[in-house]
């Protein structure tokens, strides 16, 4: 019987030497160094975390879900592992949190610690064990719009910075800028309904959620160039076409990837409760 020519020796061979061929086109990120901007996570080494934490934060339909889905598979193709989270994603309290979100039954404070809660198992139970592993972690938000969201409810910024001293300073953050009317024309094409969390409706600046929502977004806004100051981001047009987003965000993250510092890359100023 001839023998099938897909597994003869020589083709063996031949297929062999092609994945090491691409193996050896892998480009293997840098490590670069790690803290926490706080007190961080008992018994963690931020310098044993070889992988790379990449942020993409924005509202309520600025295409962060796009460019992600974007990233994973350019990254992927180019063989580098990738692991995905965000909020509300936590296997501790994700269910409960939303459950307590729909009977709108929590104080400020207690919806504050319980997102604290589903950050902080995300980050103990997969962000750091990634990181380790060196993945590339890519962060559908993360404590930035918590802060926001605090912020804007008149939460204590001190009090923030202390709960999430927890975090780890990611490589690099980027913030999608989508002016809000932009952001209620994608969210209608695309559910044809606004989100009452995500409209601010719990503020009662407004009964009507179109005219709650572009105000409460505009809050948000205000907040994250204070919070820029501070945590440096990357700000990225997100009014632009899904392509011309893509290729800024490979470009960016290619470059911290491979050592070379994205601009908006972990903050320079230093964080704000470690200074003397
Ligand atoms: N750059 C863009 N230009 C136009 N529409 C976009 C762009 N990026 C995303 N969209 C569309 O806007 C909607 C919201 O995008 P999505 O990625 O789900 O946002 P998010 O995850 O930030 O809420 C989707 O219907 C998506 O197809
Ligand atoms: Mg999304």
């Amino acid at each position: 019987m001839p023998s099938d020519p897909s597994t003869s020796p020589r083709r063996r061979r031949a297929a062999g030497s092609r994945i090491l061929a691409r193996e050896a086109q892998v480009r293997l990120p840098q490590p670069t160094p790690k803290r926490f901007y706080g007190h961080g996570i008992p018994g963690v080494r931020p310098e044993t975390l070889s992988g790379k934490l990449v942020v993409i934060e924005g509202a309520d339909g600025s295409g962060r879900s796009t460019q992600i889905s974007r990233l994973v598979a350019w990254l992927e193709s180019h063989g580098h592992g990738t692991v995905q989270v965000g909020l509300k994603r936590s296997t501790l309290v994700s269910e409960e949190l939303e459950n307590a979100q729909k009977g709108n039954i929590l104080s400020r404070t207690t919806l504050s610690l319980f997102y604290a809660t589903d950050f902080a198992d995300q980050l103990e139970n997969v962000i750091l064990p990634a990181l380790k592993a060196g993945f590339v972690v890519l962060a559908d938000r993360y404590i930035y719009t918590l802060m926001a969201r605090d912020l804007v409810r008149g939460m204590d910024e001190d009090w923030l910075r202390q709960l999430y001293g927890i975090a780890l300073v990611p490589d690099v953050v980027f913030y999608m800028q989508v002016p809000p009317g932009t952001l209620v024309q994608r969210t209608f094409a695309k559910s044809r309904a606004l989100d009452y969390w995500e409209s601010g409706m719990d503020l009662g600046l407004s009964r009507d959620m179109f005219d709650s929502f572009l105000r409460y977004q505009q809050l948000l806004i205000e907040q994250f160039q204070r919070l820029r100051e501070t945590y440096g981001f990357t700000i990225v047009d997100g009014g632009r076409s899904v392509d011309e987003i893509s290729r800024e965000l490979q470009q960016k993250i290619a470059a911290v990837l491979f050592g070379r510092r994205s601009p908006g890359g972990a903050p320079a100023v230093p964080f704000p409760h470690s200074q003397p």
